[in-house]
């Protein structure tokens, strides 16, 4: 029932993301940016925001253009995250990385271009909640969101892994995107403040959660599956929950999060099943 709906929306993102015409890009630019954003990944980020905008009432169609503006910035952040002097990955969703096909320059610059070019898609949209969604999202992708746990991912790389320091970087690096597909969502739902703050609780603890799970895989995942090289937190001293924890205590904590994300949004009745279910299967997701 749940993976039955996650691949309906999931089908509708696919479509209108590989439909983005992104005119006027040179065709190098063109391909770099269309070679990450449409080789496959989980779409997590823009199907919170689709069911988001449904639980609350909302219409799809309205808010198709803010998911694709999701997935573009979140697949900027993975170009970006695997460059050289980021974590220097060479293998992403199966594939080789942007800048291993295309170059450093050019994978520069397609990161550029998606970020860019998703803010451009998301002020085409004349319905009345488009510019609070899209305040929202900046902020999420920015200097206190997304922006703010990178620089601490990477400058305090080394150094003790002290819990309050992991969570600010997992809030950061990865709550942040996460959490705003809900509260976009939800904006354009024309969600109450209450249900928005319900909405932000939920995506908070999920994309806790979720980083903690892709540090465990990194740790105990199947590379095959993932997509991507794994093992190499640890070598790089990077600050990993299971680092901060251990491994058992880290498993612990990501259901933990699970359980507040999931009771988070009680208030939303039946209508928040499929989110519920959604997050209590990344716990057990092998990609
Ligand atoms: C990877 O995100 C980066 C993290 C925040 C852990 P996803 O695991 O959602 O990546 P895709 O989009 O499915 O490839
Ligand atoms: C990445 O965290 C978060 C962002 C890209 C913003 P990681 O560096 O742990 O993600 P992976 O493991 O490379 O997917
Ligand atoms: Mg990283
Ligand atoms: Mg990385
Ligand atoms: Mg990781």
């Amino acid at each position: 029932m749940m993976e039955e709906t996650l691949r309906a929306y999931k089908e509708r993102l696919e479509k209108a993301l590989s439909d983005l015409p992104m005119e006027g890009a040179p065709d190098i630019l063109k391909e770099s940016m269309r070679y990450s954003l449409l080789s496959g990944g989980k779409r997590l980020r823009g199907c919170l925001l689709l069911s988001a905008c449904e639980m609350a009432g909302g219409n799809i169609q309205d808010a198709l253009p803010f998911a694709c503006a999701l997935e573009m910035i979140h697949a900027y952040s993975l170009i970006h995250d695997d460059l050289p002097a980021m974590d220097d990955d060479t293998m992403r969703r199966g594939k080789p990385t942007n800048h291993v096909v295309y170059g450093e320059a050019v994978a520069i610059l397609a990161g550029d271009a998606l970020l860019t070019h998703a803010f451009e898609i998301m002020a085409q949209s004349a319905h009345p909640s488009a510019f609070q969604a899209l305040g929202e999202i900046a902020r999420a992708a920015g200097i206190s969101g997304m922006i703010a746990g990178q620089t601490l991912d990477v400058t305090m790389e080394g150094s003790k892994p002290e819990k309050e320091l992991v969570e600010k970087i997992h809030l950061g690096k990865t709550a942040a995107l996460l959490t705003a597909p809900i509260t976009a969502g939800l904006m354009l739902a024309g969600a109450s403040e209450a249900q928005i703050a319900a909405g932000r609780e939920f995506g908070m603890h999920l994309g806790v959660a979720f980083q903690i799970v892709d540090d465990i895989l990194d740790l105990e995942g199947d590379p095959a599956l993932m997509g991507k090289t794994l093992g190499k937190d640890q070598a790089e001293g990077k600050l990993t929950w299971p680092a901060c924890v251990g491994l058992n205590q880290a498993k612990a904590d990501a259901k933990q999060h699970i359980d507040s994300a999931v009771s988070a949004l009680v208030p939303f009745g039946k209508k928040a099943e499929f989110l519920q279910a959604l997050a209590i299967s990344t716990l057990h997701r092998v990609q």
